[in-house]
Parts: C-alpha cells; structure tokens; sequence
C-alpha cells in the first residue's frame, strides 16, 4: 500500500554556509527518501532556513545589512551544495516567512487558550544584562562553565559536551560574549510554556517512552524527566518549564497580544517545517490542512543529537497540546568528524568544504557511497577518513561494483549488437536467482535506516558476482569462437547482475543509476521494476576513481611529501597567536576559485573629506575607470576607517586599492559602494595604526588586481 510521508531535516541556521555535518545529514535523509520514493510511496520532503535569534541579527547588524537581507544572501548560496551532491529537497523555505509568521502564533494562541487550563504563563525573571551594550544577553551571549558537567566556556542555553539544557543563570562564573564584561541581572516578564505541567509530562512519558524512538534516545530522554538544574547548581525532579519570549530587539516573531516580546527561535524553528510543507503544497494548488488532516500521514524528521530535546519534548508537546498531528519519528544520527579531528565546530565547520570538493571535480557520490557505508540507524558518530575513503570508493564501489559493468558490455557490444542471451548456465541462474531473492532484505535495511548494512550486503553479492567473473573468464572464452554461446551467456549474466545491484544502489547513487538505465533500457526508479535485460547501448564510462592528489588538495596539502599518504593529507595546525604575524593567524586556505571571486580595482581617490559626527571615517569618492549609460565617469562613495591616519587631502589623488564588488553597504552616514585596502595589525590596541594600500607607478584606474 502505498504510503504518504512527510520528512524533513533540521533547518540550519541561516548565520554561514552548509558544511560538511549539514551534508552528511541531507545525504542521510535523501537516501531514505529516494528509496521510499522507489517503493511506490509518496514523500514531500522540506527543509528551510532557520534565520531567527539574536546571534543571526548580532551578525547582520557586524555586516551592516539587515537582518532580512543577511538571511537572503546566505539563502541565496544554498543551491549549488544541494544540487551538488544530488540532494533533491522539494521546497526550501524560509522560518522568515508569512506562513511560519501565522503558524507560529497560532499554535501559541491554541496553546494559550485551552479550555483545560492555558499552557502559557507570564512571569516576571531576572535575567542578564549587558550594561555596557545595552541589551538583555541572548542565551548564545552569555559563557560560563556548565552546571552540570563543569565544561568550561559553555552556552547560555545548552551544553555542547554533555548536552544539558538550562538557563543562563544557571551557568557558572558568567560573563559576556559581546563585551566580556560579568553581566547584570535585571526584571523582564518572560513568557513560559508550562512543560511542567501534569498534563505535558503525563504526555511526553508516554510520547517518548512508547518504542518508536531509537532505544538509546529514549534511555537518554528518561533521564530529563527525573533530574533537572536548578539556577543554583542543584538539581530538582521533572522537567522544568520553558521560557519561549525574548525581549527587543529581537530578530523573530512578535508575541500576540504582547508588544516588544518576541518568540524564542527554537518555539518558531520547528515551525517551520510546517511552514516549508504549507508553502510546497500551496503552490501546487493543495490543500494544506486538508493534508495534514489525513490520519495515514507519516511525519518525520531527521536531526543531529545535539537537538533531541528541542524534537522530543517541546516539539510533540507544541504540537500535542495545539492539537495538531505529532510527528511519527524523530530520527537521530550522530555527528561527523574528519580525519579524526575534533567535533566539528557548529559555526566553523571543518577541513572538509563541500564546495571545494565539488570545485575539484569530485564526484559526489562518491561520498554519497562513502557515507552510506558509514551510517546506521545508530546515534554515533561517525568519522570520515581520507584513506578509508580512498579504499571504499576505489576498491569497492568501482573495484567490486562499477567494473561488473565494463567487464562485460565491450564483448556484447563487439560479438553479440549489445543483445543479451537469456540462457544464463545453471551457475549464471542460480547467481540471478540469489541477488533478486535478496532485495527484500536489502529493501528492509534501507527502511529502517542501515545503510551500511545494505552497502555491506549489496557488496557480498558483488563478491559473488566476482567470483563468478573469476570461474567463467570471459577473457579467455573470448579467444576461441567455439566458446561464443557461453560467452555471451557469462556476460548477460553479468549485465543483469549489474542491473538489478544498481537498482539496490540507486538510492545512494542516484546520477549513476540514471546513466545505467540508459545502457541497460530499465528503470532505476522503481525497486520493483526486475525484468530480464534484452539489450544494452554502448558502455561509457560510468565513474572515475578518486586519487590522492584530489584528496591531498581537499585537505589543502600544498606541498605533500612526496610519499606522504593520503590519510596524513590535513592542513598544516595554525601557528598559535603569540608567534603569529602581524598578531592573527592565517585563515584557512582558499583555493584560487574562491580568491578570483573577490574583485580587486585600482581606484584614483577624486575626492576626499572628513564625515561629519564621526571620528572614525573618511568619505572617499573613487573613479576606478567606470562609465554609466551615457558614458560618463562613474565615481563611487565609499567610507573608509581611517581618519585617525590621513588627512583628506593627503589622499586626493592617490591611487588605491578598492574592493569593486562588495555588496554596497547602508551605512549612518550614507551608502558604502565598496571597501579601500588598508593594513593593520591584529593587536590594535597594542600596535595601532592603519595603512592605505597604494600601487606601483603604472597602475591606472579600472585595472584589476589578481
Ligand atoms: N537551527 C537549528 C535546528 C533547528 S530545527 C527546527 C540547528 N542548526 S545547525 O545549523 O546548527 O544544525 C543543523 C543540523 O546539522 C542539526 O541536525 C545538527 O545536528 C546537524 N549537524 C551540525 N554539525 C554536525 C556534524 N558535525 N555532523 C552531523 N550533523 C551535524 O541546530
Ligand atoms: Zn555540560
């Protein structure tokens, strides 16, 4: 029968490109998606920014854009990473959007207003103060030591060690990420959604200990509902309630009936799955309370394990308690590490730039296999390693898988017009016979999540066929034309092995399933679609090989030795800051793809003077060889912090340096349309002074600089 499911991933944070972790999660889900796609089953499949919280609207406001427009311009570079690696989400949307704006609030109002008893309770808390921004400190700004396990350095809302959930206060020796300073407490009414409530722990005890959620998931959430931290450091029973309303300014949803109270990102995220799922079904004329409506509706969401709480109990008890659908599962994988490094920063990523390894021409799924080999339904981690890569992809997918294909399509295509026999030998037989009586069980590992399982069983089929490669030797039958029937029996047999395992592979390689179902004439989007191959078009070339040079500059190795082993391919460990020049280390390498996107002009200053209201600024007027539409000169204006250094007119007509296609910028003091080049040292306190770059005689305006 064939079902309706609804799945999503965790929606990133809108504050900095996918890295490698957002990938590996992606890759997981579109996986199982695709395959439950190939049973018959329809599958809307969303994901979505997370664009709300005071971090993201920290950052915009240090790129001096808004908080929108930031958020829009990360949205924007979204495409190629999923694209890239085949990752075919049916809608992207938006936390930021109207549909998350209105389901938002509703869900809070039907939490609010409950004939039983509202959910929602106003209460007055003290809570850190930046005395010297100015500003309530949002969770992600204050540091301290968790209360819990004593990690240093810790969040104001939860512990990326132990994975502890709590209040800023209840951290140890607080202090300020934005000034360093020790915050002040001070009175705000907050608004709590009353988790602690008979009637929430009666639900959730059931909601997450009912066997649907991975047993060590549920063993770890058992937990939450017995001990709890109190401000003080110690621990209380039950779960405690959660504070969902942030005080202006605030970058989210506004709090019905509650001027200057925002949403908590983490009540709207969540949302906005709904939000995606609504704005995909609009679209295409559907009926979204219709859908969700439908009671055989599976909804599924795909996480890391550092968001558990937010998926199994604030989440369902959101939903529950609004009297909306809960989802039917939670999945939880573990995180990825590379070359054994450390947990990838959640902000910073990793050496691993899943741009740059498109960039270098690697094939995608290629990690694609790499990573499916690695994952089970476990939440563990999971590392990838440049050597163990290397030999998964070379020896197995292409040793034992890719090169079944080219074994046998040249002698069909040169002795038989590419037509298969259909009389296979009893041994050829019996070896079809096997591998289409293990798609069930293939089938079963792929529903529930154990990939590496159905690699590993999809490559023990591979060995057979192998095998039977290694006692046929179609090589050597091909030397005497007496053997042709048997010849050409071995390779149909070969071909309708190649068959039906890419079939059994096509989740996880779903581009080369595509190019086989051209050669072979059958489809690779049904698992059930097994029919005998009649004929094949000439074979080409189906995957290449990964070489350690393409890993070696993956890592940034600019200089291996030169028989160093792929494995030892990292980039160099950054000098620590005391010995580093001009005060900072160097930042991690870019490859020449990235530099050329920076666009570099030499620039005449025309015009020079000092901005009123700042002691900071100088305004520049810079002819860097444009012309407009009637073909006049067009200058530019474009503030520069340097006043403390130069007068304005030292600098008419110097040459200069201009970054020619930085978004322009709205500044206090008017429009910024680019940015001069200016040397500085890292230490500005202890090494001031701030130097314009100038070019060597000869430079004119308009001339790029690469
Ligand atoms: N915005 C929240 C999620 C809101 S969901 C309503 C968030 N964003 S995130 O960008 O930090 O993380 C997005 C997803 O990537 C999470 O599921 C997270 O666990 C996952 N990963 C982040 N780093 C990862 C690895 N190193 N490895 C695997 N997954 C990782 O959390
Ligand atoms: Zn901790």
């Amino acid at each position: 029968m064939s079902r309706q499911l609804f799945v999503t991933t965790a929606l990133p944070y809108a504050n900095g490109n996918f890295h490698i972790g957002h990938i590996m999660e992606y890759i997981q889900a579109d996986i199982w998606v695709r395959f439950q796609r190939m049973q018959g089953h329809a599958v809307d499949f969303v994901g979505a920014d997370d664009t709300h919280g005071a971090p993201i609207m920290i950052a915009a406001d240090k790129a001096g854009k808004t908080p929108q427009q930031f958020v829009a311009d990360i949205a924007a570079g979204r495409k190629p990473y999923l694209d890239g690696f085949h990752i075919q989400f049916d809608n992207w949307h938006s936390t930021d959007a109207p549909e998350n704006h209105d389901l938002a609030r509703q869900i809070y109002r039907d939490l609010r207003d409950r004939a039983d008893g509202s959910l929602i309770e106003v209460r007055t808390i003290e809570q850190f103060f930046d005395p010297e921004k100015n500003m309530f400190l949002p969770d992600r700004f204050i540091k301290g030591e968790c209360p819990k396990c004593h990690s240093k350095d810790q969040y104001g809302d939860n512990c990326e060690v132990c994975g502890s959930v709590y209040a800023p206060t209840d951290l140890i020796n607080p202090y300020s990420a934005l000034s360093g300073v020790k915050p002040e407490l001070k009175s705000s009414e907050h608004f709590f959604f009353k988790l602690s409530d008979p009637r929430c722990v009666a639900f959730l005890e059931q909601w997450t200990q009912d066997g649907k959620l991975q047993p060590e998931v549920a063993n770890k959430i058992k937990e939450w509902f017995t001990v709890r931290t109190n401000p003080d450091g110690t621990t209380s029973e039950g779960l405690g309630d959660w504070d969902i309303s942030r005080d202006a300014p605030y970058f989210g949803i506004e709090i019905p009936d509650a001027p200057g109270k925002y949403f908590y990102v983490w009540l709207d995220a969540p949302v906005g799955y709904l939000a995606s799922l609504k704005n995909l079904l609009e679209r295409h004329g559907r009926d979204y309370d219709a859908y969700m409506a439908n009671p055989a509706l599976e909804q599924y969401h795909f996480i890391g394990k550092d968001i558990v709480t937010f998926h199994t109990l604030f989440w369902p008890a959101m939903l529950h308690f609004s009297g909306r659908k809960t989802p039917d599962n939670i999945f939880v994988h573990g995180f990825l590490t590379v070359n054994n490094g450390e947990k990838m920063s959640k902000s910073r990523g990793t050496g691993l730039d899943p741009l740059k390894y498109l960039h270098l021409g690697m094939n995608p799924e290629w990690l694609r296999y790499y990573l499916a080999a690695k994952l089970s339904a476990r939440n563990e981690d999971i590392d990838f390693n440049a050597d163990d890569f290397m030999a998964r992809v070379n020896s197995d997918l292409i040793g034992k898988f890719v090169n079944i294909a080219s074994r046998a399509a040249g002698f069909l295509t040169k002795r038989f017009e590419g037509k298969l026999s259909q009389e296979w030998g009893d041994s050829g037989s019996g070896l079809l016979k096997e591998i289409a009586a293990a798609s069930s069980s293939i089938a079963q590992s792929y529903d529930t999540r154990e990939f590496g399982k159905a690699t590993r069983e999809i490559m023990l089929l591979a060995d057979k066929v192998n095998a039977y490669v290694d006692q046929n030797k179609p090589w050597d039958l091909a030397k005497d034309s007496a053997n042709n029937a048997q010849l050409h029996a071995v390779c149909s047999v070969l071909i309708n092995a190649f068959a039906m395992l890419t079939r059994y592979l096509a989740p996880v390689l779903p581009s080369l399933a595509t190019a086989v179902q051209t050669f072979v004439g059958q489809s690779m989007t049904d698992w059930n679609a097994r029919a005998n191959v009649i004929a094949i078009q000439p074979y080409q070339h189906l995957m290449q090989r990964v070489t350690p040079e393409q890993l070696d500059a993956l890592f940034g190795v600019v200089e291996a030795a030169p028989d160093a082993p792929a494995a030892k391919a990292k980039a160099a460990a950054p000098a620590s800051s005391a010995n580093a020049p001009g005060g900072e280390d160097l930042a991690p390498t870019i490859h020449i793809d990235d530099f050329v996107k920076v666009d570099l002009r030499i620039a005449k200053i025309v015009h020079c003077e000092a901005v009123e209201g700042s002691t900071k600024l100088l305004r520049l007027t810079l002819d860097a060889g444009e012309k407009d539409e009637a073909g006049q000169p067009r200058l530019r204006n474009v503030f520069s912090g340097i006043a403390s250094m130069y007068q304005p007119q030292q600098l008419v007509g110097q040459l200069t340096v201009l970054v020619a296609n930085l978004a322009p910028r709205k500044m206090k003091f008017g429009i910024s349309e680019g940015m001069v080049l200016a040397a500085s040292h890292g230490d500005e306190a202890a090494h001031p002074g701030i130097y314009v770059l100038t070019p060597w005689p000869g430079a004119l305006p308009g001339m790029r600089i690469r």
